[in-house]
């Protein structure tokens, strides 16, 4: 009888602890802003950040449900760039980016929402760190109001938004699942960078504005803190005009590298010979997609 007893309670145990688990992977991850009747809406907002005045838009997905946790996905512009020229989108064929940098087309499921943030000066300087502050401001307005997936947040940007991903790749590393960095340098800081966080990159050899060395030294950050194993050699472009896509082997499981090498210049949309179109968008998608 006491026996039975027992057995009847560990196995309550044991099925309470599974049930607290599964609701565990289910619940922990929403932010508060599920089940809320959203406030945002896809448009311009103001917030202040260290006395600044700071602008970014908004952009929901279609039919917007407050119980689905969504992807977060920051599009961070190139210097002389501006939000609204990422919601826009320029001409590809004139070193432009697409809208969202082609993000947006490929979410055919609407799993994310959009962040796109406007620089002071049209830039990333992080000056004392207030872009990164400006970041933390937003997910926490965002996600007070939105239902997002806390584990699923992104950042991408061409150039000076490369840097402004890699910055916070290296000083948020818990609040990033992955970055994808087009054509970036080192031009918005890396405070801490010893963490690990899933790192797509890709860079021209002939890059004239961010020389493809500093591409690399940034790309090994990612290499050593992921855990990866470095390569013997640098991978160069295929010949013909053809991008090489190289995955890391070796990183830690969910932490990642990819580097892809062209022989193009400094340009978002570079496109490999033959094709119609940049292969950024697809690549930094399937890069973001893989983490579920
Ligand atoms: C849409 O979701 C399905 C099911 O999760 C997935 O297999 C597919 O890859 C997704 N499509 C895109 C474009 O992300
Ligand atoms: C590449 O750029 C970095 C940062 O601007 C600079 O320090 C370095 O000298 C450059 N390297 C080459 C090979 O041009």
């Amino acid at each position: 009888m006491l026996n039975q007893r027992t057995n009847m309670f560990s196995s309550l145990a044991i099925l309470f602890s599974l049930v607290s688990m599964m609701l565990g992977t289910v619940l922990a991850d929403k932010s508060a802003g599920c089940g809320k009747t959203p406030t945002i809406t896809s448009k311009t907002y103001t917030t202040t950040v260290n006395g600044k005045s700071r602008q970014y838009i908004m952009k929901l997905p279609q039919n917007y449900d407050k119980n689905t946790p969504y992807r977060l996905i920051f599009t961070w512009h190139q210097l002389g760039g501006s939000a609204t020229k990422i919601v826009n989108g320029e001409d590809p064929n004139k070193g432009g980016a697409l809208p969202y940098y082609g993000l947006a087309a490929l979410d055919k499921n609407n799993s994310a929402i959009f962040v796109v943030p406007n620089g002071l000066n049209n830039g990333w300087g992080n000056s004392g760190g207030e872009d990164v502050t400006f970041f933390d401001t937003m997910v926490k307005t965002i996600e007070a109001d939105l239902c997002v997936d806390t584990r699923l947040r992104f950042s991408t940007g061409f150039s000076y938004g490369g840097a402004m991903s890699y910055a916070l790749a290296c000083a948020r590393p818990k609040d990033i699942r992955a970055v994808a960095v087009i054509s970036g340098g080192v031009l918005s800081g890396c405070a801490g960078g010893n963490d690990p966080v899933a790192y797509y990159a890709q860079h021209g050899t002939s890059d004239s504005v961010l020389n493809v060395s500093g591409g690399r030294q940034m790309r090994d950050r990612f290499v050593k803190n992921n855990g990866c194993t470095a390569l013997s050699s640098e991978v160069q472009p295929a010949s013909g005009g053809k991008s090489v896509k190289t995955v890391y082997k070796g990183c830690k499981e969910g932490y990642p590298v990819t580097w892809v090498i062209h022989g193009g210049d400094h340009n978002p949309s570079q496109k490999d010979s033959g094709a119609s179109t940049p292969f950024a968008p697809g690549n930094t998608w399937e890069f973001f997609s893989q983490f579920t």
